[in-house]
């Protein structure tokens, strides 16, 4: 198992490029397989999760390779439409395979995802969502199995704007007989990204960033190129890093336009941050001003992937921070490894209480999920002396080598196997 030695106190500086978007490239690798043909998916990052969904794609008997930021795929031969349970666990988002494989075969099996690291992920708002377009399903031993003779366009109103959801949904209905409508659809450009890529494919979607998502289904669709866009996490984790450690940091081929919430949140702590439409210029001050509340909440608000590193943050603040995150019921495994290293947070479900403290100290801590380990890195990068982060795994799965984006800034941090 991999570890990260970060040695504190350096206020990082210089320009970094921001890599493709991780929740974008991995709904729309599974919407490739909706249409038989040659596909290149460019900027994709070179991440656990994507490995996994590319092995995933692999056992369907899609072809596919990654060449750095480009994936090829050729999905024309489908042979099979069973998510075996051993990659399910790998990769609970993978349950937005049952969409296009649906629409592809009329027929999937999955099996049901666990819990995971942050807690509950249920399905249940996938599944009501496509059997309103005409697919059966049935649980036995532990899988979903789910069949359809032809998709039918349907109003479907979320009860929640699930981001995981919206895109299985809106994958099937491309294909669906007539119209779907996708009432309190999540918002995430990520959605609006996989829109981009299914109209390349001849689908006909309108609405994506907005509450309302309208499908007309076709016939058929065919294979494209793409582009992903730039992973607004992963540049807000760097906005983090430059903030927490005093720096001056410039991001590039970024979109800040779908950042606002987190430039503005950063922007009331002291942070001095410029842009153009595709870059960011961070400054950060110290004292770190305390922030009265921040929730998180679906796009646009402040986004749950960025709660852990905001409170790595804010535990350096001038002040206290009340942190309510609305979206996971399991987000805080960080606090306790956050509190060794001296910061003072105390929390009661969904809140979590942050009493600035003038220092954090350097030693062994555990990343329990992706961004926890991300908020690890930061105080890390802050505190005083050496801090060893162990499961680097976790962090592998969203960061495509976090240690070289640090490390080409002037950060002192190195990966040991
Ligand atoms: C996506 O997960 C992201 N993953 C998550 O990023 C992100 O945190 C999340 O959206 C929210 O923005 C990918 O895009 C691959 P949801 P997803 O369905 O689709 C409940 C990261 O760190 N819910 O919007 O699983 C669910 O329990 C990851 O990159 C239902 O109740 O998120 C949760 O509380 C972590 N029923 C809430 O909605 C359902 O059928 C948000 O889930 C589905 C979800």
């Amino acid at each position: 198992m991999d570890t990260l030695v970060i040695q504190g106190g350096i206020p990082l500086e210089g320009k970094v490029r921001v890599h493709g978007s991780k929740n974008a490239a991995l709904p729309i690798l599974a919407a490739a397989v909706l249409a038989e043909g040659e596909y290149l998916i460019d900027r994709v990052p070179e991440l656990l999760d994507i490995v996994v969904m590319r092995t995933i794609l692999q056992t369907l008997g899609v072809r596919t390779k990654q060449e750095g930021g480009k994936v090829y795929l050729d999905t024309g031969t489908l042979t099979s439409n069973e998510i075996p349970e051993h990659l399910m666990s790998q990769m609970r988002s993978s349950i937005f395979l049952m969409g296009p494989l649906l629409a592809r075969t009329g027929e999937v099996m999955v099996s049901r995802p666990g819990g995971c690291d942050i807690g509950t992920r249920r399905i249940d708002l996938h599944m009501e969502g496509l059997a309103r377009l005409g697919i059966q399903f049935e649980e036995r031993e532990g899988n979903i199995y789910g069949r359809t003779k032809k998709l039918q366009g349907a109003k479907i109103v979320l009860d929640y704007p699930s981001v995981g959801a919206t895109e299985n949904i809106m994958m099937a209905a491309t294909l669906a007989k007539g119209i779907t409508r996708i009432i309190n659809a999540a918002r995430e450009p990520e959605i609006q990204d996989l829109q981009s890529f299914l109209n390349a494919m001849g689908a006909r979607i309108a609405g994506a960033g907005s509450h309302m998502i309208e499908i007309e289904g076709v016939d058929r669709l065919h294979a494209v190129s793409h582009e992903v866009i730039p992973d607004r996490i992963v540049a807000g984790t760097l906005i983090a890093a430059a903030a927490i450690t005093g720096g001056r940091v410039t991001l590039e081929e970024v979109q800040p336009d779908h950042m606002e919430s987190v430039i503005e949140a950063f922007k009331r702590t002291g942070v001095e941050i410029t842009g153009t439409e595709s870059s960011l210029q961070v400054v950060g001050h110290h004292p770190i001003l305390s922030l009265d509340k921040i929730t998180t909440s679906p796009h646009p608000g402040f986004p749950t992937d960025m709660q852990p590193q905001m409170m790595a943050y804010l535990s350096l603040a001038q002040g206290t921070s009340i942190i309510t995150e609305t979206v996971f019921d399991g987000r805080f495994r960080h606090v306790d490894e956050l509190m060794r290293m001296g910061a003072k947070i105390y929390t009661d479900y969904h809140t979590a209480i942050i009493r600035g403290v003038r220092r954090l100290s350097g030693t062994r801590v555990r990343a329990t999920d992706l961004r926890a380990g991300a908020a690890l890195v930061l105080a890390g990068l802050a505190a005083e002396g050496c801090t060893v982060v162990e499961n680097v795994h976790h962090i592998d799965r969203g960061y495509d080598h976090i240690e070289r984006m640090i490390q080409s800034l002037g950060g002192e941090i190195v990966r040991r196997k």
